[in-house]
């Protein structure tokens, strides 16, 4: 089905939702992939499940030079004619910076209970080094103050991809320096709030923000180099297990965990080299830095041995890797089908559309993992060009599960991109059917794995509201909350009145 195949299809479900004349069953013979009706009527989720929400700074607060505030990579990146579509920027994004009492007040009608945010480095170190900038924790702490007080909890993502100007001019992540610099910043944000926050995890998607701005260039600072991809990802590396330590030093109270982006990997052919590319895919894109942490090594994500020498792996290093999580936070939004390309003889990037899509190369992407990743379009695609695929969250909570024996684990992401915007301003809500749809159905996914064992305690939905979506700027919204960035006026769409009904009853047929 392609996208206009499955757009119009998707309408006449969500018309016959609305009318009341349909049910699951019957859908699940139309949609591949689509969760059975029994499931969803069986689903259940333990007591005290954590329903949340998660935004990021750079995507939600505007305000990008007031109070104190540095230079981000992601400013000087959309300030760059043609690096972002539509030429939008995140100078004014949500405006979270001054409305967050509202935008927590409206995520407290919708009954939430935890909150995932990020804190703007460039707001507590303007240049990334030396002693903070007070109005910067200030609002932070604000924040974490407004949040308890709505009974939510705040769970800090301590870099969402907004590095500070400056420390790319000295370099950048593949500069084994910033490591350092790094666990200073998480000890300052530790010291601070770790008298509130007791959620904490260092980086968000650490593969992605590493590949995507050093390996092939789609994100700032724009590198395509495949060496400083592997020097940067071994310098996140090494920040995430030292800021571990040093929050950890500033607060008794803090758990550190993280918040990985994941994609659960499926061979494309049943054959022993295509089952070795998916454990190849896996170990790099999915577990490279969990395992770093866990275990003071990295996986086997290379044919043959890993290139520690181009990633300027010094000897001892492995010690500072090793720094266990107490839960591990991983998102999940689709998947992939991945091949072997060890005999493909061309070897690139290729081209990115959306935050997270491997589009085909030519041969394999890389001279070391030499696999090939692809999204599959069998099942359908959201607007923003993800194919929904419940069944995956499904495979990758126990296969991490099984993995990391048995551990805490909470989804730190997950959600989908559809347009749909309100009937009219001031009386319409937004009829989003098929995001409640893409939910219900991925949710159902997630009670069976937790009642197969896994220990999940919490969902974050991507996102509370409709947000600056990295390079694709204002073309795709993800929101539970639809933002009218003219004046700001928030309507919570119909899929978030049903999520906080989710979160009220912990049911899924609310
Ligand atoms: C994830 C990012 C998040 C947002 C969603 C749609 O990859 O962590 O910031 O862009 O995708």
């Amino acid at each position: 089905m392609n996208r206009r195949q499955f757009c119009a299809s998707s309408l006449a479900v969500a018309g016959r939702t609305l009318l009341g004349g349909d049910t699951h069953g019957a859908r699940a013979h139309q949609v591949p992939g689509a969760v059975p009706a029994t499931e969803i009527h069986e689903a259940r989720f333990p007591e005290g499940f954590l329903w949340g929400t998660a935004t990021a700074a750079y995507q939600v607060e505007g305000a990008w030079k007031e109070e104190g505030k540095g230079e981000s990579i992601w400013d000087r990146f959309t300030h760059t004619v043609g690096k972002v579509k539509g030429g939008t920027t995140g100078d004014v994004a949500c405006d979270q910076y001054h409305l967050y009492p509202q935008d927590l007040t409206l995520a407290q009608r919708l009954h939430q209970k935890s909150y995932r945010f990020s804190i703007s480095w460039p707001r507590i170190q303007p240049s990334g080094t030396g002693p903070p900038n007070m109005k910067g924790l200030d609002h932070y702490s604000r924040l974490v103050d407004a949040t308890l007080k709505a009974g939510i909890r705040p769970f800090c993502t301590i870099y969402h991809w907004d590095l500070p100007q400056a420390l790319e001019d000295r370099g950048g992540w593949p500069n084994r320096d910033l490591a350092g610099y790094y666990a200073d910043y998480a000890g300052i944000l530790a010291k601070h709030l770790g008298d509130r926050i007791t959620v904490w995890a260092p980086f968000n998607m650490p593969w992605s923000f590493t590949y995507m701005g050093y390996g092939v260039g789609a994100f700032p600072p724009g590198r395509a180099n495949y060496a400083d991809f592997l020097k940067a990802a071994h310098t996140v590396a090494l920040a995430q297990s030292q800021a571990l330590r040093s929050i950890k030093a500033a607060s008794s109270k803090a758990t550190v965990g993280s918040a990985y982006g994941m994609c659960p990997a499926y061979p494309k052919a049943d054959s022993e080299a295509d089952r070795a590319a998916a454990a190849r895919y896996h170990a790099m894109n999915n577990v490279f830095f969990l395992e770093a942490a866990m275990h003071g090594r990295y996986p086997n994500a290379f044919v043959g041995e890993p290139p520690y020498e181009v990633m300027g792996f010094k000897s001892g290093d492995e010690k500072i890797l090793e720094a266990p999580l107490d839960w591990i936070g991983f998102h999940y939004y689709t998947r992939r089908i991945v091949s072997d390309a060890r005999e493909a003889r061309t070897f690139g990037g290729g081209s990115f559309g959306g935050t997270e899509i491997e589009a085909d190369s030519a041969g394999g992407r890389d001279p070391y993992t030499r696999f090939r990743a692809v999204m599959p379009t069998e099942g359908p695609l959201t607007e923003s060009g993800l194919e929904v695929w419940p069944r995956g969250i499904y495979d990758l909570v126990t296969q991490i599960s099984r993995e990391y024996n048995h551990p805490i684990l909470e989804i730190t992401e997950s959600g989908c991109g559809y347009l749909d915007a309100p009937y009219d301003k001031a009386n319409g809500g937004v009829p989003d059917a098929r995001r409640i749809e893409f939910f219900r159905q991925e949710l159902a996914e997630l009670a069976r794995a937790i009642a197969d064992g896994a220990r999940v305690r919490a969902f974050h939905a991507w996102s509370l509201l409709d947000n600056f979506e990295w390079a694709n700027g204002h073309s795709e919204r993800y929101g539970l909350i639809y933002v009218d960035y003219r004046d700001q006026k928030r309507t919570i769409k119909d899929s978030g009145l049903w999520y906080g009904r989710i979160s009220a009853s912990s049911r899924l047929e609310a």
